[in-house]
């Protein structure tokens, strides 16, 4: 397994493998590797010749005040994790490499970053779409793999690589979980015990809203509102959003419709976890 910092090493690398006409799987990634990444990776390992990852602490869609410096860095574990899963190529470069002085050029895709994280991380997405379209301009992939856990940022680079002909297969994969429904995330290790138990009510709460629109109810104010109540009762969290949306626009929906997606984002302390579930009506 190669494990490359420098973009010029990379794109010689990259040229070697088009030459071979070998196909190339890509999870980008922002390390501290769960189960939830190595999903991604042991499937686009079967679906390609070639695995491709990156290791990138993304600073341009961390918000002033967001847990930049704070954000979990392991990259001697991310690379033995790598490995183990048959990774043929780790790309980890240092910030100056992608963002060198004077870097001037974003990607924004617009309307569907406009509602959910959009609302309370502006700039998130910009940070996102920019850096992905850096990544997939740099790796070249002809699969690249993200969880569902990220419903939003998912439908956003769906719409990106769409929007700008970008010559690649985004591959969207359902969200792994702890035993207790908890979604994997890099910022779960932030949790203190007491926390950590209380989050499982948030899968749990999204199940019980999966229920009442099987069981027929169209309202979204009374299924939020169910969300609301279970999170409230049950843990000492604070609402950042619940929200059930469209999954083509991003729309908050007043009755449901089609595919939807509730989704929501809740802080534990300082640590903010989101979750989704989509239902289809
Ligand atoms: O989902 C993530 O970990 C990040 O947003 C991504 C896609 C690696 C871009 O930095």
């Amino acid at each position: 397994m190669q494990v490359i910092h420098q973009i010029s090493e990379l794109k010689k690398t990259i040229k070697e493998t088009k030459e071979k006409g070998l196909s190339i799987g890509f999870v980008p990634t922002m390390g501290f590797l769960h189960e939830g990444h190595l999903f991604l990776m042991r499937t686009a390992r079967k679906e390609n010749d070639l695995l491709v990852i990156s290791i990138f602490v993304n600073p341009l869609q961390f918000g002033e005040g967001e847990d930049l410096e704070e954000y979990p860095r392991d990259l001697t574990k991310d690379r033995e994790l790598a490995y183990e899963v048959g990774c043929d190529l780790v790309f980890a470069p240092p910030v100056q490499e992608m963002y060198p002085p004077r870097y001037a050029t974003f990607v924004d895709v617009e309307r569907l970053t406009g509602n959910l994280c959009g609302v309370t991380r502006p700039g998130h997405f910009r940070g996102v779409t920019t850096v992905v379209t850096k990544l997939f301009n740099l790796v070249q992939p002809d699969r690249a793999y993200f969880g569902q856990k990220d419903a939003q940022q998912a439908l956003v680079l769906k719409k990106m690589v769409n929007d700008l002909n970008m010559n690649l297969e985004l591959i969207v994969l359902p969200t792994v979980r702890e035993e207790d429904g908890l979604a994997m995330s890099s910022r779960n290790s932030y949790l203190s015990p007491q926390n950590r138990r209380e989050a499982a009510i948030l899968y749990r709460s999204l199940q019980q809203a999966q229920e009442m629109v099987a069981g027929g109810e169209r309202d979204a104010s009374v299924i939020k509102e169910t969300i609301t109540m279970t999170i409230k009762n049950n843990t000492s969290a604070l609402i950042d959003y619940i929200e059930i949306t469209d999954t083509r626009n991003i729309k908050p929906l007043a009755i449901l419709e089609g595919e939807c997606l509730i989704a929501l984002a809740v802080k534990f302390g300082e640590t903010r976890l989101i979750d989704n579930l989509l239902v289809e009506v």
